[in-house]
C-alpha cells in the first residue's frame, strides 16, 4: 500500500492492499499480544479531527499511535477553528504543516474529500453519513479469523442502510464474498454505492442482493451482521424508524435460519431490544468485542502503512 495515500472510502483500495492490511494487521495483533515493541512511527503524530461522539474510534487510533511509537491529537471539532466557520481547505493545509497524518469523523463525506485534497499528509475516514471503511475493513478482518478464506462465504446485514452497510458492500464485492442486504423499503443501501459494488462483485464473483426479505437475506449466512436503525444526526427520526423497522431485529428465530456456525457482529453501539435482541449479542455466536478489539489492530496497519511505517 502507497505511502502517502488516503483511506477515504474503500474504493481507494486495491483487493491486494485490503489482504496487505489483514496481514500487517495480523502481524500486529500477535506483536502486541507477545509484548513485542513495534514503534514503526516513532515520533509520528496523528491528529483526530471530531465532528461525533465516539468510543472505539478515539480510543483505537489514540492507542494505536501510542502503541506505534507515536501520537495522537484529540481534536474535538468544536474546539478548533472549524467549529467557528474556519474553511476546511485552509485547516487542511495548517494541520499539514505540523502533523503527519489526519483522521476525521464529520457529517458529510464531501467534506472529508475536500480535506484530503487540501491536505499533503494522509487522509483517513472514520466514519461519515456515507461509509465507514476502518470498520467494514476490520469487520471482514474479524470474519477472516473465524471463518478463514472469505471469497465464497456470505454476509447478511439486517436493518438500516446507513454508512456501514455501505461500507460492507464495497469491501464484500472487492474480496469477492456474497452480500445479502435485507433493509425496510425506503431505507435502502446508496444507490451509487451500490451500483459501484455491483460492478466491482461482476468481476470478483461476489454475489450481492438488495431486498426487504429478512429471512431470504439470512439463509445460509456465515455472518448476521446489523447495526443501529437510527444513526448518530438521525435521533428525531428516532420514533418514526423504531416503527419501519419491525421486523428487521436480529433475534434468536432470526439466526435459526443462519448457518448453525454464523457469527453475529454489530459495529457498536449498540441499542438492545431495537436491531439485535440482549439474547443475541450476549450468545455464544455474538464476536462483537473481538470485532471491537480488531479496530486496534487494523487501524494501526493503515496508519503504518499509509504513514510510512510498514
Ligand atoms: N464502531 C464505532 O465506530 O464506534 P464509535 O462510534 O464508538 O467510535
Ligand atoms: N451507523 C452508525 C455507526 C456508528 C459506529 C452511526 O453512524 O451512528
Amino acid at each position: 500500500m502507497v505511502k502517502g495515500k488516503d483511506l477515504l472510502s474503500i474504493s481507494d483500495l486495491t483487493v491486494e492492499e485490503v489482504y496487505r492490511i489483514f496481514e500487517v494487521a495480523k502481524d500486529l495483533k500477535a506483536k502486541q499480544k507477545r509484548g513485542e515493541q513495534h514503534h514503526l512511527l516513532r515520533g509520528k503524530t496523528l491528529g483526530m479531527i471530531f465532528q461525533k461522539a465516539s468510543t472505539r474510534t478515539r480510543v483505537s487510533f489514540e492507542v494505536g499511535m501510542w502503541q506505534l511509537g507515536g501520537q495522537g491529537l484529540f481534536l474535538g471539532a468544536s474546539d478548533l477553528q472549524i467549529g467557528r466557520g474556519e474553511p476546511v481547505k485552509d485547516t487542511a493545509r495548517v494541520l499539514s504543516r505540523y502533523l503527519d497524518g489526519i483522521m476525521i469523523r464529520t457529517f458529510s463525506h464531501a467534506e472529508v474529500e475536500e480535506l484530503a485534497r487540501y491536505a499533503d499528509i494522509p487522509v483517513i475516514n472514520g466514519l461519515t453519513d456515507l461509509l465507514h471503511p476502518c470498520q467494514a475493513l476490520t469487520d471482514l478482518f474479524t470474519a477472516s479469523e473465524y471463518k478463514g478464506e472469505l471469497k465464497g462465504r456470505k454476509l447478511a446485514y439486517i436493518g438500516d442502510g446507513n454508512n456501514m452497510v455501505n461500507a460492507l458492500l464495497q469491501v464484500c464485492a472487492k474480496v469477492g464474498m456474497d452480500i445479502a442486504v435485507a433493509t425496510p423499503q425506503g431505507y435502502e443501501p446508496d444507490g451509487a454505492i451500490l451500483a459501484e459494488a455491483r460492478a466491482v462483485a461482476a468481476k470478483s464473483g461476489s454475489n450481492i442482493t438488495v431486498s426487504k426479505h429478512v429471512s431470504a437475506a439470512v439463509a445460509e449466512a456465515d455472518v448476521v451482521y446489523t447495526d443501529v436503525w437510527a444513526s448518530m444526526g438521525q435521533e428525531s427520526e428516532q420514533v418514526v424508524r423504531m416503527r419501519d423497522f419491525d421486523g428487521f431485529q436480529v433475534n434468536r428465530g432470526v439466526m435459526k435460519l443462519a448457518k448453525p456456525d454464523a457469527i453475529v457482529m454489530h459495529c457498536l453501539p449498540a441499542h438492545r431490544g431495537e436491531e439485535i435482541t440482549d439474547e443475541v449479542i450476549e450468545g455464544p455466536q455474538s464476536v462483537v468485542f473481538d470485532e471491537a478489539e480488531n479496530r486496534l489492530h487494523v487501524q494501526k496497519a493503515i496508519l503504518a502503512l499509509v504513514m510510512g511505517g510498514a
